[in-house]
């Protein structure tokens, strides 16, 4: 993990706590958040970015202790859901530096929103429009921004593509209907159209694609502002900012960033006398990822047909992105120095299927057994923001680790808890 730490027994420790100490605390599996981790990536984009807007993307990964780090260091929130919504206002986020999300938005994620006093709704189709401002009350507006697709292609997987065409998300610069969208929201006095929003994707960790972003949608905006008369003072350019999962991998860096989108944007903008725009972002994953590490306990190891399996606690429910998108991991052992990790072996999770394999051939020590704890690095972002309840294993517990302490902010789900929506039959 990028904040752990070799102790003297040749364990890891986070923020100063060995983690074979929160296993044996906590319980396996479990998540460990290092929170002056997120706290520094945190300012890191605030620092790169003073005159930005820089929305976490709480769908990496929420809790309320996150909404109030984040919260304190001066963040807004990027929700997708009322679920999202109501968990940060119930921490205390204040609405107005909320920014709401979604392809398809629910009344209850409208009205939530308006509830709530959301700062900004992006609109990701037409139909949007004309059913928020229905909902808006009389003498209000909202600021909404419309979501368009730039045509551009990046991301790690097909199925984290959001800037090109022929996906489902925001509306095409090329094919005419953003700039449809554009003039129905300014036929809406109850909004208020405070710019466009684009996401091109995840993991990405170059900032050529961000570049070639700003290169179509100023050109865009010059247009707008020859047909409306309007120019617009934002311009949220979304998230998608990569980690690396594995020694030497790459990693988005925010000063880079800031430096060229800043320059880019001021330049193209200059290019056709336009205002240059506020910036926002919404980094989730570069935020939350590198500052989680998973823990299990080994239960077998076993020597099949050639492959030597380790089968850990967790697995496919705590973190389904292997098999999803086939991403690789590093593993440690975790309470001890053990051999040199010089035997390429699969860390295999719990869960019925052969596909619930957490990193394939991956160099661990000859003598790992039975009992050992496995960390496993950057497990902060879409690992227990999309777990799920199969097999009934219970989702894991989330301790969170700052001045050498640790302290449970979820405790594991119980089987009670797992039948707690069944009605009596
Ligand atoms: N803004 C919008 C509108 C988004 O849809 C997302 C992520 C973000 C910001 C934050 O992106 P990030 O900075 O975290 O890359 N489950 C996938 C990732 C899905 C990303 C969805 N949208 C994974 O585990 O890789």
């Amino acid at each position: 993990p990028a904040s752990a730490r070799v102790l003297p027994s040749g364990g890891l420790a986070v923020g100063g706590v060995p983690l074979a100490e929160l296993a044996d605390r906590f319980g396996t599996p479990s998540y460990v958040v290092d929170e002056d981790e997120v706290r520094a990536r945190a300012r890191a984009w605030r620092a790169a970015l003073p005159d930005a807007d820089v929305a976490y993307a709480g769908k990496a990964f929420l809790t309320r202790a996150m909404v109030r780090w984040v919260e304190e260091e001066g963040l807004h929130l990027d929700v997708c859901s009322a679920g999202e919504l109501e968990l940060a206002a119930h921490a205390g986020f204040p609405g107005e530096r909320v920014v709401l999300h979604g392809n398809a938005k629910s009344p209850d994620d409208l009205r939530t929103a308006l509830r709530l006093g959301v700062g900004r709704v992006v609109l990701d189709n037409t139909g949007e429009v004309a059913r928020l401002a229905a909902l808006v009350p009389p003498g209000a507006r909202q600021k909404v921004l419309v979501r368009v697709v730039p045509g551009i292609e990046a991301g790690a997987h097909a199925a984290v593509r959001t800037g090109v065409e022929g996906q489902k998300f925001g509306l095409s610069v090329d094919g005419g209907e953003a700039a449809d969208a554009v003039a129905r929201v300014l036929g809406q006095p109850r909004l208020e159209l405070v710019g466009l929003h684009c996401h091109l994707g995840s993991q990405i960790t170059s900032v050529d694609p961000y570049l070639a972003a700003v290169r179509k949608l100023v050109p865009f905006l010059s247009t707008l502002r020859d047909v409306h008369g309007v120019t617009f003072p934002e311009l949220d350019l979304g998230g998608g900012f990569g980690i690396p999962y594995r020694d030497g991998e790459p990693t988005l860096d925010p000063a880079e960033y800031a430096a060229r989108v800043r320059a880019e944007l001021a330049l193209r903008c200059a290019h056709v006398d336009l205002p240059v725009p506020r910036l926002a972002v919404e980094p989730g994953r570069w935020i939350a990822g590198p500052a989680g590490v998973a823990l299990y306990r080994v239960l077998a190891v076993k020597v099949s047909g050639g492959r030597t399996f380790v089968a850990v606690d967790g697995g496919m429910s705590d973190n389904p992105r292997p098999a999803l998108y086939g991403v690789r991991y590093t593993v440690r052992l975790a309470g001890r120095a053990g051999a040199a990790p010089d035997r390429p072996m699969t860390v295999v999770g719990r869960h019925c299927e052969a596909g619930d394999v957490l990193a394939e051939d991956v160099p661990l020590p000859g003598d790992v057994r039975p009992g050992d704890v496995l960390a496993v690095p950057a497990s902060g972002a879409y690992h227990l923001s999309m777990a799920s309840s199969y097999n009934l294993v219970g989702r894991p517990p989330v301790a969170a680790v700052t001045g050498g302490r640790a302290r449970l902010l979820v405790r594991r789900e119980t089987p009670a808890d797992l039948w707690s929506r069944e009605l009596p039959d």
